[in-house]
């Protein structure tokens, strides 16, 4: 089979640390890879090695030849005090590319904001104009890291059925990162869960019970599988601020 991406026996160290440990990841076409794992588990790290942006110490990083890469990256920092809009932020992505804006935020939902200042934006909105920036080159490899920090949990699941439904339309291969541990679950054809090295890896539900996953979430994300699989619709508009649904009891 030919891969889009085909890493294989990553190692990444640095100074004395050990980031990433013999990591093998393959990405066919069309398909939706996810990336998950605890805080500091090298996701970000292991995505910027497949972008070529960081070198392994060694390993292998096979990127199909041509392609074109979407990349939302997990922070965007915009000086507060300098009024941007967001169609003059799109703008930066190239005057050739200029003609691609209103398609690009209407396919994400978010047309509705051209001329709103990028500050203004909900956290929900200012994904989605991120995306709209990454679907802008078309990209026949979407990489989205953490696509739905800062969104409630109502727009958490609204955001996977976008990528979904992206992802549907223009048979573009998905790699995203999440350490959300349900919603992403329904969004997805496959999982690697890394933790410096790869804990587990399959389909949602092969990993959802491997015991390496269990061990590495804990009790925490059998309740919260629970919860999701026996009511989807379950959630908390309200919870943002105090628990962002993860460990809602009520
Ligand atoms: N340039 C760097 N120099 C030193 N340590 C780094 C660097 N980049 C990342 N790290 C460390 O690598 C680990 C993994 O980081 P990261 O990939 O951002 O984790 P994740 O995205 O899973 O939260 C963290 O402990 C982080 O501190
Ligand atoms: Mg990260």
């Amino acid at each position: 089979m030919e891969y889009l991406l085909n890493m294989t026996a990553i190692d990444l160290v640095i100074g004395q640390r050990k980031i990433l440990h013999q990591v093998d990841l393959q990405l066919s076409k069309g398909e939706i890879l996810t990336i998950i794992g605890p805080n500091g588990a090298g996701k970000t790290t292991l995505v910027r090695v497949a972008l070529g942006l960081i070198k392994p110490t060694s390993g292998q990083v096979e990127m199909h030849n041509d392609i074109s890469i979407g990349y939302m990256p997990q922070r965007l920092h915009l000086d507060p005090t300098f009024p941007l809009s967001v169609k003059r932020f799109l703008s930066m992505v190239g005057k050739s590319q200029r003609d691609r804006i209103e398609p690009a935020l209407q396919e994400v939902g978010a047309a509705h904001v051209i001329d709103s200042s990028m500050q203004s934006l909900s956290g929900g909105e200012q994904q989605r104009v991120l995306l709209a920036r990454a679907l802008m080159r078309d990209p026949d490899l979407l990489v989205l890291d953490e696509p739905v920090q800062g969104v409630d949990v109502h727009g958490q699941s609204e955001l996977y059925q976008l990528i979904s439904r992206i992802r549907d339309q223009r048979n573009c291969a998905v790699m995203m990162i999440s350490h959300d541990l349900h919603l992403v679950m329904a969004a997805t054809d496959r999982v690697l869960c890394i933790n410096q090295h790869i804990c587990c890896s399959g389909t949602p539900d092969v990993v959802t019970n491997d015991p390496a996953y269990l061990e590495l979430f804990g009790a925490h994300a059998v309740e919260n599988l629970a919860i999701y699989s026996h009511d989807p619709t379950h959630r908390h508009n309200d919870c943002d601020n105090c628990c962002k649904g993860e460990s809602c009891d009520r």
